[in-house]
């Protein structure tokens, strides 16, 4: 760590770019944690840019949603870190009437990240220990360093000379450890908005301050799969059917569908709105035979509503895995009759049926990472990021598990907090 003759030590700032949320994190001088408020008084800010078209300016986090869904005109951006490691992050987008590159929109969201965190610790920060998943790319290593390097960059050209890069679900887990106080094997259960991620460790408080911790990793697994992709299932299941998805057409036919698929997909979905999608869509007309339907499809285009309603599928994911009750997506937004009124129901057996696969997915990948390790079982499993929440999978991984003790994490903040501790012990 820091040398102790210098006036201000060189800290190192935990970063947790998320797909959904973002939050960061360091030790201070005084050896203790420090969690910076990213968005006003919370610690997590929404992975979000909003692009205003009046003024020209870029809102962050969840003054960008705010924005957005106020109706705002502009350009909302969400879920960049699904990007990284494809060919659209090289790709030009329309933004405030410039052409900028998705790579350029990611630096823009660092560059404010270090801001507001250098503005609460009082002096510049340029070392950075990011955090990253298991995959950024499932079954594809050269796509997935790539991405690796892609975040790296984006962090140099934000402002941060030194850089280094930790797992999700280890860092989870050190924050975990500063909690256990006698050796325990855990496995770390990171399910977030793009990724679900595992670790098998064998954690204890004594060996926090230790760099190298290689020999208590037991073993890692990820999938590509997490809470944008149960939005993206939902919506398809939900709110889609309600603008022509699976609508039997004129001739018998399905309605072509890829324009559903973007926008149900919180990083695809401008592409739905570029010239050539618009007029594609529009010519579906003859393929429906419910104009209705199509009417409705092109009112969420020219109004740009995608994320609106992907919002609303989200927010209602969310109220239902809490409550266990139904949860309403308001759709009255969409243009219709007077006396219509058009909405779509998220209940919990729905979800489950919806998500099935997708979950089992994930509780495969955690009981892998269980084999992998060697262990018959482990102490505890430590569930975080705002995925583990989801009422369906909390009790899939309790029926996958049942010998464990299952414990609810930090589930937004702990990953930043475990790459402070591991920021902190880098070099040790
Ligand atoms: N109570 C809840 N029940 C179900 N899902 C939830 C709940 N609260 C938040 N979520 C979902 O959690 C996800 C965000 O979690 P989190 O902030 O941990 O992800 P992230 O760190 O941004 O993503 P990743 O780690 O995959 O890059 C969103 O998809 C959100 O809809
Ligand atoms: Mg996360």
């Amino acid at each position: 760590m820091p040398s102790k003759r210098s006036a201000t030590p060189t800290l190192t700032l935990g970063i947790d770019f998320g797909t959904s949320n973002s939050a960061a994190a360091l030790i201070g001088p005084d050896g203790q944690m420090h969690t910076i408020a990213l968005d006003g008084a919370r610690s997590e800010m929404p992975t979000a840019l909003f692009f205003v078209s009046e003024t020209h300016s870029v809102l962050y986090g969840s003054e960008a949603m705010q924005a957005y869904l106020a109706g705002t005109e502009g350009r909302l951006l969400r879920s960049l870190k699904s990007l990284l490691g494809s060919r659209l992050m090289d790709e030009y987008t329309a933004v405030n009437g410039q052409s900028i590159q998705f790579f350029d929109i990611v630096v823009l969201f660092f560059k404010e990240l270090k801001r507001r965190c250098e503005a609460q610790i009082g002096q510049p920060l340029t070392r950075a220990m990011l955090g990253r998943p298991v995959h950024f790319v499932d079954d594809d290593a050269e796509r997935d360093a790539l991405a690796q390097e892609t975040l790296g960059r984006a962090a140099r050209e934000a402002g941060f000379t030194d850089i280094a890069f930790q797992l999700e679900p280890i860092a989870a887990a050190l924050d975990f450890e500063q909690r256990v106080d006698r050796e325990t094997t855990a496995l770390v259960v990171d399910i977030g908005g793009g990724t679900s991620d595992f670790t098998v460790i064998r954690l204890n408080p004594a060996r926090s301050a230790v760099g190298d911790r290689s020999a208590d990793i037991l073993a890692t697994t990820g999938v590509h799969i997490g809470g944008t992709d149960f939005d993206r299932l939902l919506d398809l299941s939900t709110v889609m059917p309600l603008l022509g998805y699976k609508h039997i057409g004129t001739g018998g036919r399905p309605v072509p569908n890829s324009v559903f698929f973007d926008l149900c997909t919180w990083h695809l979905i401008h592409q739905a709105y570029t010239r050539k999608a618009m007029h594609f869509a529009k010519e579906l007309w003859t393929d429906y035979a419910d104009r209705n339907l199509h009417t409705r499809l092109m009112d969420a285009l020219e109004g740009q509503h995608g994320h609106r309603m992907l919002a609303g599928v989200e927010a209602a994911k969310i109220a239902c895995s809490i409550s266990g009750n139904d949860a309403l997506v308001d759709l009255d937004f969409l243009g219709h009759g007077p006396s219509e009124h058009l909405g779509a129901t998220v209940t919990v057996p729905a979800m489950a049926e919806t998500l099935q696969q997708a979950l089992s997915q994930v509780v495969q990948c955690a009981q892998l990472c269980v084999q992998r390790s060697g262990l018959a079982s482990v102490d505890a499993v430590y569930l975080t990021g705002g995925s583990s929440a989801l009422r369906p999978l909390v009790e899939a991984l309790r029926a996958a598990m049942p010998q464990a003790t299952l414990v609810e994490g930090n589930r937004f903040g702990g990953v930043a907090a475990g790459l402070a501790v591991g920021g902190a012990a880098w070099g040790n």
